[in-house]
């Protein structure tokens, strides 16, 4: 079995063939597939797919730092409301900093991101981080906020060796891993060399950054057979070596019932 980690799947890029796509999942093995939210508005969709598939979906709760805005607080506000009344949320995400599309409300991400991990703490949840083009600011708060109770992942990990590392130092954390690490120019399957199997969980990010050879077209969760075939190569290991280790991380930092 594999877990994937990180996917969209209720986003409407999917609304044609939703469960078709499902499907294709579970029969290749995908048997659970975590959903990380967006904001408000994504919410009852996400839970529509859970109570649907309440065997294979899982829902998480968070404001996306790309979707943090000047009504941020009333945002968090609503989420907040619903992460009290949602019993099965697996974890606060996504959660994090995106500096790479607009710096405009840079002050208010590290706002939400440390109101978040609040949460994650209260409730004794793992975060789900989306680090982009800002390790420095994320580094920076988590520095100062982490402990032995937070744990976590830096979903689709694309870092150097040197952020592999310290993410590693923080004690609790796993890197998330897509399709990027079947890209040609990708660096990292080298950084990863510098990582140990046991820190790594896979992942999609469906409907973005899909393997080769779907490059351009909507990925999904099936594909992250792919990726993990990939690690086959780098790890040097058997292929259910990598399913058995990266579930198992999985399953132990969300705390899934297999
Ligand atoms: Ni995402």
């Amino acid at each position: 079995m594999i877990i994937d980690t990180h996917t969209h799947l209720y986003v409407e890029q999917f609304d044609e063939d939703r469960d078709q796509v499902v499907k294709r999942a579970i029969e290749s093995g995908v048997e659970k597939m975590l959903l990380p939210n967006i904001d408000s508005s994504t919410i009852d969709r996400m839970m529509d797919l859970v109570h649907k598939y309440p065997k294979n979906c899982y829902p998480m709760l968070g404001l996306h730092p790309g979707n943090v805005n000047a009504d941020f607080e009333i945002e968090l506000k609503v989420i907040r409301e619903r992460l009290n009344a949602v019993s099965n949320c697996i974890a606060i995400g996504e959660i994090g900093m995106d500096l790479y599309w607009d710096k405009t409300f840079v002050e208010q991400q590290k706002i939400a991101f440390r109101e978040q991990i609040a949460w994650a703490k209260e409730l004794d949840l793992p975060i789900v981080i989306h680090a982009r083009e800002a390790f420095q600011e994320i580094f920076q708060i988590l520095d100062e906020l982490n402990d032995e109770q937070l744990s976590g992942v830096f979903h689709c990990f694309t870092g150097t060796e040197e952020e592999a590392k310290h993410i590693q130092e923080y004690g609790n954390f796993k890197l998330g891993i897509g399709g990027v690490v079947t890209y040609k120019k990708s660096e990292l399957p080298e950084v990863l060399k510098t990582v140990p199997l046991e820190a790594i969980i896979l992942e999609t990010d469906s409907p973005y950054l899909p393997p080769v050879p779907y490059r351009g077209k909507r990925n999904e969760s099936d594909y992250i057979n792919l990726v993990a075939d990939k690690l086959v190569d780098i790890y040097g290991v058997s292929r259910n070596e990598i399913e058995m280790v990266t579930t198992a991380n999985a399953v132990e930092l969300f705390q899934l019932t297999v």
